[in-house]
C-alpha cells in the first residue's frame, strides 16, 4: 500500500489533527498530512499544523456566495494539494455534492456520540440531557446529510454520575484521538470498503 495523502479540515482546537500529526511523525500512521485546512482564522489546529510544517490555508465561508462556491475552494486547494482522502477534524461546515462528488467515497469525520444517537452540534449535552448511561464516539463516511453517512467504527464511553460536558468531553476526546489513528491505519492498508445491500450502504473493515 502506498503512503495515504490526507488533507484535515478543522474549525477548532485540532487535537484530533495533532493525533493524526503525532500517529504519522511516530511511523504509527502510513500517512502524510498534505494541507490543513480551516474555515477559521484563529483556530488552534493552524498552529499545530504549523508546527509539523504542514501547510495550512484559511478559506473562510464568509467570503464565499454559497455552501458550493465554498466546497468548489476546498476542492480545488485540497486537489492542488495533491489529497486523497479528506479528514474532518471538528470541521463546523456541512459540505455539499460539490466536495463529496470530488473526493467521492474519501470523506470521513469524527463525532462525539454514538450515531445515529445526538448528531451535530453538542453531541455531548445532548447526550447529559438525556440521561444515557452509555456515549462515546463515531467515525463515518460523510454524505449530503448532518452525521448520517455510514459508520466505519465506535468505541463507548461511560457516563459518570456527575459528569458535565467538560468532563465528558475530555474522555471522549482520549478515545476519538485512538479511533480516528486507527481508522485511518485502515483505510492505508485498503481494508475499509462500502457495502450496498437491502436499500442501505454500510462499511465492511477486513481483516488484516
Ligand atoms: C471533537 O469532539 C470531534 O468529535 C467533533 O469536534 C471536536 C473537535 O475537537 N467533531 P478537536 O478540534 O479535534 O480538538
Amino acid at each position: 500500500m502506498s503512503t495515504l495523502s490526507l488533507g484535515v479540515l478543522v474549525s477548532g482546537s485540532g487535537t484530533n489533527l495533532q493525533a493524526i500529526l503525532d500517529a504519522v511523525a511516530e511511523g504509527r500512521l502510513d500517512a502524510c498530512v498534505r494541507v490543513v485546512i480551516s474555515n477559521k482564522s484563529d483556530a488552534g489546529a493552524l498552529e499545530r499544523a504549523r508546527q509539523a510544517n504542514v501547510p495550512v490555508q484559511v478559506i473562510s465561508h464568509k467570503d464565499h456566495a454559497g455552501r458550493a462556491e465554498f466546497d468548489q475552494a476546498l476542492v480545488a486547494r485540497l486537489q492542488a494539494a495533491g489529497v486523497e482522502w479528506v479528514v474532518c477534524a471538528g470541521f463546523m461546515r456541512i459540505l455539499t455534492p460539490v466536495l463529496l462528488r470530488a473526493f467521492k467515497d474519501r470523506v470521513i469525520n469524527i463525532h462525539p456520540a454514538l450515531l445515529p444517537a445526538f448528531p451535530g452540534v453538542y453531541a455531548q449535552a445532548q447526550a447529559l440531557a438525556y440521561g444515557v448511561k452509555v456515549t462515546g464516539c463515531t467515525v463515518h463516511f460523510v454524505d449530503e446529510g448532518v452525521d448520517s453517512g455510514p459508520i466505519i467504527a465506535q468505541k463507548t464511553v461511560v457516563v459518570l454520575d456527575g459528569d458535565s460536558v467538560e468532563t465528558l468531553s475530555q474522555r471522549l476526546l482520549v478515545e476519538e484521538h485512538a479511533l480516528y489513528v486507527e481508522v485511518l491505519s485502515w483505510i492505508a492498508e485498503g481494508r475499509v470498503e462500502l457495502v450496498t445491500g437491502a436499500g442501505r450502504t454500510t462499511v465492511r473493515v477486513k481483516p488484516p
